[in-house]
């Protein structure tokens, strides 16, 4: 895997300038709010793609607009594209530029907490096609990324806070001293961009351990799944509900009722459990699932696995260790979701 480089914004400045001059070209692709809030403070002279901000625009048709306005700028393989935005945009235009001409050299510079801690580490590119998240993609180990954590002062709130929870998932599969130390911190009520900048280091380390363990995603990278299995299935439920939830805050109902079933399995303490659970309330604001959804939840996340009896799951083994392919069941699972109910009175 290429390096992840992290800067703080001068840096930032100053190393893309000194590299643009090695470059035929320096094309810079952007969706429409990282283009007005963030690509000016690159500094850089860079012609500019801007794609419509949105999931939904994850798609073959971006790519085409991007492949068409690469052309009409006679963008050679010589050139330099940078991808501007969260997650949406990283794996989008690094998706267009690996198959422009056969690749032209890119560099992801991420500006959502989520696109910095996730999507734009590991080498996973794509687009969505039809109706299918990122059905279309390439695995693209070449593909650096600029880590910038000033860049991240314009993104909304409910953005920022939501991508908490996968930092959180991060330390607690692999850095136990990381997850003590980062509950600590929860009586700071604001973090700086440079107290994320170290938290957004340790996690994307992490992300970077088990990439570089299994770049293609065959085996123990499914440990950067913990919290999911129940979080895609809430996160696919609100999808069809008129307020659908952010991925992260589905992910965070999920390490939560992921964490009660491993609690119950005598695998964490109740302080353990605890301590995951109100730093993820802490963090995100979270509200009760109306239990007439639990079994259609329950459904989906059976439906994800297309598996027509087991839903195999990555569970905790104590904090900072995880167990792979744990199948859970029907009963814990709803008894899991009643747990985060419960909690949302708690913590709220
Ligand atoms: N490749 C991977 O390994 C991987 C991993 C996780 C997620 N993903 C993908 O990431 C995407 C989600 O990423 P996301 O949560 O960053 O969503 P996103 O890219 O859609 O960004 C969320 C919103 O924040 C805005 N935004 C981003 N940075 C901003 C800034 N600094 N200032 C102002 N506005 C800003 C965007 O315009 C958008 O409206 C999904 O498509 C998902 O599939 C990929
Ligand atoms: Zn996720």
């Amino acid at each position: 895997m290429k390096s992840v480089t992290f800067f703080t914004l001068d840096k930032l400045q100053s190393h893309l300038q000194s590299i643009a001059i090695h470059y035929s070209k320096v094309v810079c692709i952007a969706d429409s709010n990282t283009f007005k809030f963030c690509f000016h403070r690159l500094g850089i002279n860079a012609d500019t793609i801007v794609i419509p901000a949105g999931e939904e625009h994850k798609n073959i048709a971006s790519c085409i607009s991007i492949w068409e306005q690469l052309t009409q700028l006679n963008v050679d393989r010589n050139a330099l594209i940078l991808s501007l935005g969260g997650g949406m945009i990283t794996d989008l235009g690094s998706f267009a530029a690996s198959c422009f001409k056969r690749g032209v050299t890119h560099i992801n510079i991420p500006t959502s907490l989520l696109g910095m801690v996730d999507a734009s580490v590991g080498g996973k590119t794509g687009i969505d096609f039809l109706g299918f998240k990122n059905q279309i993609g390439v695995f693209d180990s070449a593909c650096e990324s600029y880590i910038c954590s000033d860049l991240l002062s314009t993104l909304p709130a409910r953005e920022l806070n939501s991508a908490w929870s996968e930092i959180i998932k991060h330390y607690l599969i692999h850095d136990e001293e990381a997850f003590l130390e980062f509950t600590k911190s929860d009586n700071k009520s604001t973090l700086s961009y440079n107290d994320m900048q170290g938290l957004i280091e340790r996690a994307v380390a992490i992300k970077s351990h088990f990439v570089s363990q299994d770049p293609f995603d065959k085996g123990v990278r499914k440990a950067l799944n913990f919290g999911h299995t129940i979080g895609h299935a809430i996160e696919s439920y609100y999808l069809t509900t008129s307020a659908p939830l952010l991925h992260g805050e589905a992910v965070a109902i999920g390490l939560i009722a992921e964490s009660f079933i491993t609690y119950n399995r005598q695998k964490i303490s109740d302080i353990d459990l605890n301590s995951i659970t109100s730093t993820l309330h802490y963090r995100i604001a979270l509200a009760p699932i109306h239990p007439d959804a639990f079994e259609s939840i329950y459904s989906l996340a059976l439906k994800d696995k297309k598996n027509t009896t087991t839903i195999n799951c990555v569970l905790l083994y104590g904090i900072g260790q995880f167990e792979l392919d744990v199948p859970i069941h029907h009963d814990e699972i709803l008894l899991a979701l009643n747990h985060y109910n419960s909690t949302c009175e708690q913590y709220t």
